[in-house]
């Protein structure tokens, strides 16, 4: 189950973005880590190591377990906020 966003909260209006190609929509300004989780993309790379699925952990950035690409560039999802038509990817191991 994917984490939900707390109904009733005033927030700003949803842009649109996208992640692996995939069409989304969320709040502007939203942790992109956040955003991402409520759309059911809890698993945003593979570990180099045993290939198992890491996602955003501490939603502080220090785990560095969020990283995906933001337009290119390597970025920490829980660092990022949600802009209108950026494209985000996985980052390839
Ligand atoms: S969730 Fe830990 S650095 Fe982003």
């Amino acid at each position: 189950m994917s984490p939900r966003r707390i109904p009733g909260l005033a927030r700003p209006a949803a842009v649109s973005f996208t992640f692996e190609g995939e069409a989304l929509a969320a709040p502007a300004g939203e942790p992109l880590a956040t955003a991402l989780a409520c759309a059911g993309h809890a698993a945003l790379r593979a570990s180099p190591a045993a290939g198992t699925p890491r996602g955003a952990f501490c939603f502080m950035g220090s785990c560095q377990e969020c990283l995906v690409l933001v337009d290119g560039v390597p970025r920490q999802a829980c660092l990022v906020p949600v802009r209108a038509g950026m494209a985000v990817w996985r980052v390839a191991l």
